[in-house]
């Protein structure tokens, strides 16, 4: 089995109605291709699991750390009822720019809310908005120990957090990993730590080679 097995079934799932992307994610995906943007937005049949969860809970309040173009943003947004809202925090302005145009063309600008900036300092400006019922961690990996202690004080019970990229093409149990990968590491021993979530980590293969993602749910 090789990298191109797994692309070649991450297209045949994408292929299949189940999972398959529509007109407005194609296009927010052109859009950030033909900005330049890097390519790291989770795959489709990753964005449905995600739409699949934050749709379980019923979330109507949902806190993302790093929107790169808005594809993952696009698609948990719609789940949002009505009155529901989505905050989403990115470094750098030119992704932000093209998440802004790509969540407008979508219809989802009254519901969602780019702040731009480094995540950590736009977290204390987050207080109207508390709980949360589900965060998506999935901006720099060094920084996701962090993102995730903050989100266990702040995501109401029986919400869920969900961080991305932990597995690192095995980096994870590398000694001689980046910093990056030793994060996930400190991930993992501060959640074994960490009486007040269930969790796991599930390894990925896929059109975004070897990875995985760690799931929380906050107890009730
Ligand atoms: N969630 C997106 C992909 C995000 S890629 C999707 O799946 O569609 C990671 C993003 O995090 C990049 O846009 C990067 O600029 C941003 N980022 C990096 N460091 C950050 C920081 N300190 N605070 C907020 N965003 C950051
Ligand atoms: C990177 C970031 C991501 O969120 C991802 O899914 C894959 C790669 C990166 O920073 O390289
Ligand atoms: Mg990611």
């Amino acid at each position: 089995m090789s990298e191109d097995t797994y692309a070649a079934v991450d297209a045949f799932i994408e292929g299949t109605l189940f999972a398959a992307e529509d007109e407005v994610l194609a296009a927010a995906q052109a859009d950030a291709d033909a900005a330049g943007l890097p390519p790291i937005q989770v795959t489709p049949p990753q964005a449905r699991l995600l739409a699949i969860l934050c749709e379980a809970i019923g979330a109507s309040r949902i806190l993302e750390f790093g929107t790169l173009g808005g594809y993952s943003t696009i698609v948990m947004a719609r789940t949002l009822p009505d009155d529901g809202q989505l905050i989403t925090l990115e470094y750098d302005p030119a992704h932000a720019e093209v998440a802004r145009r790509n969540i407008e063309r979508a219809g989802l600008d009254d519901h969602v809310e780019i702040k731009v900036g480094p995540a950590l300092d736009a977290l204390p400006g987050l207080e109207n908005t508390l709980p949360f019922d589900f965060v998506f961690i999935d901006a720099d990996k060094v920084n996701t120990p962090s993102y995730f202690a903050w989100a266990v004080d702040h995501v109401r019970p029986g919400g869920m957090i969900f961080a991305d990229n932990v597995v690192r093409d095995g980096g994870i149990v590398d000694p001689e990993a980046d910093v990056h990968s030793a994060a996930q590491r400190t991930l993992h021993e501060q959640i074994a730590a960490e009486p007040r979530v269930t969790a796991t980590t599930i390894q990925t293969v896929g059109a975004k080679a070897y990875d995985g993602f760690t799931l929380a749910l906050v107890k009730v």
